[in-house]
């Protein structure tokens, strides 16, 4: 129809669909980050490793590496104001909630990221995201429980700093089992980008304007938190105490498969992958590995989700249909194993994306040729007609 632009959902005029970050193949099951296969990175590299490899374009080497972590523990401090910031909100406010107010501040506290004219600053801003929204995170969970917030430490390791700030206490030392860091880890890579996500090319639209990182962070936090996105790893667990036995598991995947029924089998199904997700695969290994070393090898939500899992995989609309778990349907199983509460499992998934949303803002903005984003879209609504006065209107 003439006069109407065609709006594709996968293009949005911007450099977001040029990419050398993530490689996704949905038939085959295959994800790259920077051309290394996810299953490698999960077993031989820390986050923070993927977390150099997927802002610099390779893996560090040991003297690179050294520096990275030395300069992500020397910001993991907020700005001390910021802490009031968490005094306005209501002690049962969804950590998600504070996650965007409090992210969104540290544009008023880190006035370098204003200026993303200098690559400096955009470094900078990509070192001090990575070492503050494990700090926020906590700080939001241990506001929610009204126990007194935790200095992160310098002597630690990136996470074993986090899970003590999360779920340490000030009167006592704290030493978490490597195994669990180690998974907690793993978690992290697996969450670290994901290419062109509802909420990665949210961050992209955003800073095409030249908006600042940490502005651009607080639309991807946003738009995570959705149900059908980052959300559904919090759904997920509460989907699984809803079914509560293996025997209403059929019922259920009848009410997934019910058109007329709203409710969806959370942490199956995927926009692209049409095959099993290979996070999912390294997230179900991890659950195994957690729940052994706390001697929960019966946890029986674990045990619901292989059952329903395999029950859902053998069912011809599932099968028809290509759904598979994907990397939302076992991570909240080892959340929860590992002490993290279910409303945190969100804020979980933003602190390993967001340094996907960083990767990807700094290289749209790094672009020469990148435009402000400007979706077109296909016009159905009315066709030019005249204004009534209100008294001829019926
Ligand atoms: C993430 O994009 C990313 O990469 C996201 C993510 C990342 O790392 O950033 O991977 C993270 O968001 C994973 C997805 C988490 N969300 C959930 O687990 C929520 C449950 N999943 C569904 O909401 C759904 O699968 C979506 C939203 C994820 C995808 O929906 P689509 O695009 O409709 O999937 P599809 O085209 O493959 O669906 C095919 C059919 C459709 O029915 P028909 O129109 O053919 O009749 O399967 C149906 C869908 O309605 N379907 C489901 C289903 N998912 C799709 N039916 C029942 N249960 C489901 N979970």
């Amino acid at each position: 129809q003439s006069g109407l632009f065609a709006y594709d959902p996968g293009f949005t005029s911007t450099a977001s669909c040029r990419s050398e970050i993530t490689y996704i193949d949905g038939e085959a099951g295959i994800l790259l980050y920077r051309g290394h296969p996810i299953e490698q990175l999960a077993e031989k590299c820390s986050f923070l490793e993927v977390s150099y490899l997927l802002l610099n374009g390779e893996l560090p080497t040991q003297k690179q590496y050294d520096d990275f972590v030395r300069q992500v523990t020397y910001h993991t401090l907020l700005h001390d104001q910021l802490s009031y910031f968490f005094q306005g909100f209501r002690r049962d406010a969804h950590p998600m909630a504070i996650m965007v107010a409090v992210v969104g501040a540290l544009s008023a506290f880190y006035h370098d990221a204003l200026d993303i004219r200098s690559k400096a600053n955009r470094d900078l801003s990509a070192i001090r995201i990575i070492a503050k929204i494990p700090t926020i995170v906590a700080m939001s969970y241990k506001y929610s429980i009204g126990l007194s917030f935790m200095y992160p430490r310098n002597d630690l390791g990136y996470v074993e700093n986090f899970m003590r700030m999360m779920l340490g206490n000030p009167c006592e030392e704290y030493h978490e089992n490597p195994v669990l860091v180690k998974a907690l880890d793993r978690i992290l890579i697996l969450h670290a980008d994901h290419e062109q996500n509802a909420s990665t090319s949210t961050v992209r639209l955003a800073g095409s304007s030249g908006a600042n990182p940490y502005a651009c962070l607080t639309s991807g936090i946003a738009c995570l938190w959705g149900p059908a996105h980052g959300g559904a790893n919090e759904a997920v667990l509460n989907m699984l105490l809803e079914i509560g036995d293996s025997e209403n598991i059929s019922h259920y995947l009848e009410k997934a498969k019910d058109k007329n029924d709203p409710f969806r089998l959370m942490g199956f199904g995927h926009r692209v992958y049409k095959n099993y997700d290979p996070r999912a695969k390294l997230m179900r290994q991890t659950c195994h590995e957690v729940l052994d070393e706390l001697g929960l090898h019966d946890d029986p939500l674990f045990k619901l989700a292989l059952e329903l899992e395999r029950i859902a995989l053998e069912d011809e609309y599932f099968i028809e249909k290509k759904l598979y778990p994907n990397v939302d349907f076992y991570s909240g199983i080892v959340l929860r194993a590992l002490g993290i509460p279910v409303n945190m499992f969100t804020a979980m998934f933003a602190m390993g994306r967001s340094v996907g949303w960083i990767a990807h803002w700094d290289e749209m903005i790094s672009d020469p040729e990148h435009k402000i984003g400007r979706p077109r879209q296909l016009y159905t609504g009315k066709t030019q007609r005249d204004v009534l006065s209100i008294g001829e209107r019926e």
